[in-house]
């Protein structure tokens, strides 16, 4: 039997803070209103030079280091992300390149704010086949890049980070123990970029209409993430064989403070079994949950042995939960400097770009 361990962790935000008291320079609100309505109170928002990649690959090369791997052992690098680098190539490829993992495959996942959970559990289900040893799994995030700065129902809600795990096999038994993922695509149009897509190409027209923002009905988000985030968590753990109360945290996706407390009331337990941070994070989509988790390994709140229910939901609308026996590194431990890596990971890049150049050259005369 092999298991499927979370055995590396990290997370990077950027440095620039955008506060409630800044926004209300921005737009017809204020501090008292954002706080008591989502919690929020600050937000990362990523710099000149700063990407959803970028961010991504900061954050994986620090869970690369706990888990003591080398970026030529990764089988496979799932990036979650809604707003990735570019409709395609897929974000994944360029982390993979900037990690220098040769071995690697490399593809995004799209699911929204749900998107970590779904892609945790891909990586369990292939490491539990057998197919794969080593997965990284990325949730990185640029949303104020899709931000309409003079919308105030959406632009105080979110921030930038990532995340990242590293799943390892393990005769050991625990790590991902279940998951549920759902979906229901009626109601795709109540958090969505509508243009820039197949279906409304970039034009003026989209571009002048703000299309290329994040539109969203805040009141049916809000109503179907109470509903959804208690009972996807009974399931999760009720697959995985458990009672509630053999779980030690909750670490919900981080939008809105009141959608995690009405969370906490369907499920009967005080929330200080939930892992929050939203106040100085806001909603960082993919990276929110991963953020979290590595916040509360950080500071001694989630120790090895540990069960944890990560809960979260998106537009899609997606929604799902996952349970999982926080292991720590596998045993056998070897150090990965990150530094030489990098530094491999950049001439290895340039050489394949040089080969692919006198590649060219050698056809076009053959031609
Ligand atoms: N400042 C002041 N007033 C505001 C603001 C603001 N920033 N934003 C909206 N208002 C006004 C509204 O215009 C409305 O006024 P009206 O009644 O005259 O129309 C009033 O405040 C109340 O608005 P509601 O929408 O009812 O406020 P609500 O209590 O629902 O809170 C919020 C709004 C915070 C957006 C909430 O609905 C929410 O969190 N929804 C979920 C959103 C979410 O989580 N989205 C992300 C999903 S994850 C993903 O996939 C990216």
């Amino acid at each position: 039997m092999v298991y499927a361990h979370i055995t590396g962790w990290g997370c990077a935000v950027p440095e620039k803070i955008l506060t409630n008291a800044d926004l209300e320079k921005m737009v017809d609100t204020s501090d008292a209103w954002i706080v008591e309505r989502s919690g929020i109170r600050e937000r990362r928002i990523a710099g000149e030079g700063e990407s959803s990649a970028t961010l991504g690959v900061r954050a994986a090369w620090r869970a690369l280091e706990v888990a003591g791997v080398r970026p030529a052992e990764i089988d496979l690098i799932i990036c979650a992300t809604s707003s990735p680098e570019h409709i395609f190539p897929a974000t994944a490829c360029i982390i993979q390149d900037k990690l220098g993992a040769s071995r690697a495959g490399a593809f995004d996942l799209s699911a929204a704010c749900s998107g970590f959970i779904y892609a945790v559990h891909m990586a369990a289900q292939a490491i539990r086949s057998g197919a794969l040893k080593t997965v990284l799994v990325v949730g990185a995030e640029t949303l104020s890049r899709l931000t309409d700065w003079s919308d105030r129902n959406t632009c105080i809600l979110f921030g930038d980070g990532a995340g990242a795990f590293v799943l390892q096999a393990s005769r050991q038994p625990g790590g991902v123990l279940s998951a549920v993922l759902r979906a229901d695509g009626s109601g795709a149009d109540l958090l969505t970029v509508p243009a820039g897509g197949s279906r409304h190409p970039a034009t003026l027209e989209t571009v002048k209409a703000g299309m290329h923002y994040i539109h969203m009905d805040g009141r049916e988000v809000f109503r179907f993430a109470t509903r959804v985030m208690g009972s996807a968590t009974q399931e999760a753990v009720a697959q995985a064989g458990l009672d509630l109360a053999d779980v030690r945290w909750i670490v919900p996706h981080q939008a809105n403070i009141r959608i995690i407390e009405a969370a906490a009331r369907f499920l009967k337990l005080p929330l200080d079994r939930f892992i929050v941070n939203l106040e100085r994070y806001g909603n960082t989509s993919t990276a929110s949950i991963p953020l979290a988790v590595c916040e509360a390994v950080a500071d001694g709140r989630i120790q090895p042995g540990d069960r944890l229910v990560l809960v979260g939901f998106g537009a899609g609308l997606t929604w799902g939960a996952l349970v999982a026996e926080w292991s720590g590194p596998l045993a056998v431990q070897r150090r990965v400097r990150p530094g030489m890596y990098r530094l491999w990971a950049g001439l290895r890049s340039f050489l394949r770009r040089l080969a692919r150049f006198f590649e060219g050259l050698v056809w076009g005369r053959k031609a």
